[in-house]
């Protein structure tokens, strides 16, 4: 079984190769959200995500040495930084037991990856207690891949870090990819690759330097692209429009000048919000008021996406065959400034369209508004999402083994 059309991607999985009475390193990204004050993890979405590679490995007879990364302890060993507490987790949604090491290629780790029986599981500490994680030190890496046979790579969130052990164990062992990698290559590949036509493309965020490289790959292939977020207001401001005291990247005028140009050249329909509601400060206090965009009082900043711009976005999205979006249309945290947010939430929801939400943001504002299940796929991957979509090679898919 091939991974199919995924962005360029053909690599082999985990149904591929035969796992009975081996041992296997799963690297998964366990990089979980935690409550800074009681280290209670927050969101158990990529502990979940994980569980059909795991539980297809031990059903079918593999030993499962697991392991991530969490958090950026820099390469020391921080008990704040242990993945103890994912452990815990794992094991409640595995109903059985998950042995934890207390090191990461250590006497403890290496002691129980040797006596672990086929259906068991074990999770090693986090690898970038090591500063050669990040170094992608080969000696390291080696270390890893000794205490197994085959290395499964489940961990998208991490794909886009060159990491010994979401990289440089391949060179070691054979790597495929696991269920969760898999889905996602099929998911964000196929809509970026073979896409049910229009595609319709929603960028927001703050910072329109974060998302040029993905603006510019999916203006290759979008029919609509639609812009929301603190970003919007470079393009005005780069167009000779007031826009108070909105984000503003002066340094990105040429680049978002030049993609408006591009635009038109290649007949994408690029929209940015016609409206605005701004706020004196940033905070959820005071009234908003609805404004031009382009034409933003002094003292003003724009906040959110205003309703003339949420008719238009939400009408473009209702007409898409796949929707790809990345990033809010405005603060969603605030509930004075979650409308543009929602608004489009519920159209990409409503719409027969493949929707595919890169994670982040995004997704946490598809998760507020309870909209999940009416979304095709969202990613797992923050950052790993974004450079998938702007088309970087990600070293953590390219080391896998071709179908
Ligand atoms: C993420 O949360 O985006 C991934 O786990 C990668 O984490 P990192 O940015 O610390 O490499």
């Amino acid at each position: 079984m091939s991974t199919g059309n995924t962005g360029g991607y053909n690599k082999k999985s985990v149904a591929d190769v035969d796992v009975k009475g081996k041992k296997v390193l799963l690297r998964c990204d366990f990089n979980v959200p935690v409550d800074k004050k009681t280290g209670e993890i927050t969101d158990e979405g990529r502990i979940i995500a994980a569980l059909p590679t795991i539980n297809y490995l031990l059903e079918q007879g593999a030993a499962v040495i697991a392991c991530s990364h969490f958090g950026r302890p820099k390469g020391e060993f921080k008990p704040e930084f242990s993945l103890a507490p994912v452990a815990k987790c794992l094991s409640k949604h595995l109903g059985k037991p998950v042995k934890m090491a207390a090191d990461v290629i250590g006497p403890d780790a290496t002691a129980l990856a040797k006596e672990l029986a086929p259906g068991e599981i074990m999770l090693i500490e986090n690898t970038r207690f090591h500063a050669e994680e990040e170094k992608n030190d080969p000696a390291f890496a080696k270390k890893l891949a000794d205490m197994a046979d085959i290395f499964v790579s489940d961990a998208f969130g991490s794909v886009h870090r060159a990491h010994a052990s979401t990289e440089g164990v391949s060179k070691y062992l054979p790597a495929v990819s696991g269920f969760l990698l898999k889905k996602e290559l099929d998911n964000i590949g196929g809509a970026i690759s073979a896409p049910k036509k229009p595609l319709v493309a929603i960028l927001g965020g703050a910072k329109v330097s974060d998302k040029l490289g993905v603006i510019n790959n999916l203006m290759k292939i979008s029919d609509t692209i639609i812009i929301g977020g603190g970003m919007a207001y470079t393009f005005f401001k780069a167009q000779g429009g007031s826009i108070g005291k909105s984000l503003c990247e002066d340094s990105e005028f040429e680049n978002v000048l030049k993609m408006l140009e591009e635009a038109k050249a290649k007949g994408v329909k690029l929209l940015l919000p016609v409206d605005s509601l701004a706020a004196s400060e940033f905070s959820n206090e005071g009234e908003p008021l609805t404004v031009s965009s382009g034409a933003i009082p002094e003292g003003k900043m724009a906040l959110d996406i205003g309703p003339e711009a949420i008719k238009a976005f939400t009408a473009e999205i209702a007409k898409a065959g796949t929707i790809v979006w990345n990033g809010p249309m405005g603060v969603f945290e605030f509930s004075k400034y979650a409308e543009g947010t929602r608004a489009v939430a519920i159209a990409v929801a409503n719409s027969s369209a493949v929707s595919v939400i890169g994670g982040g943001d995004s997704a946490a504002a598809v998760r507020l508004f309870g909209l999940e299940d009416k979304i095709t796929h969202i990613s797992t991957g923050g950052g790993a999402s974004l450079e998938f979509m702007e088309g970087k090679v990600l070293p953590g898919i390219a080391c896998l083994l071709d179908a």
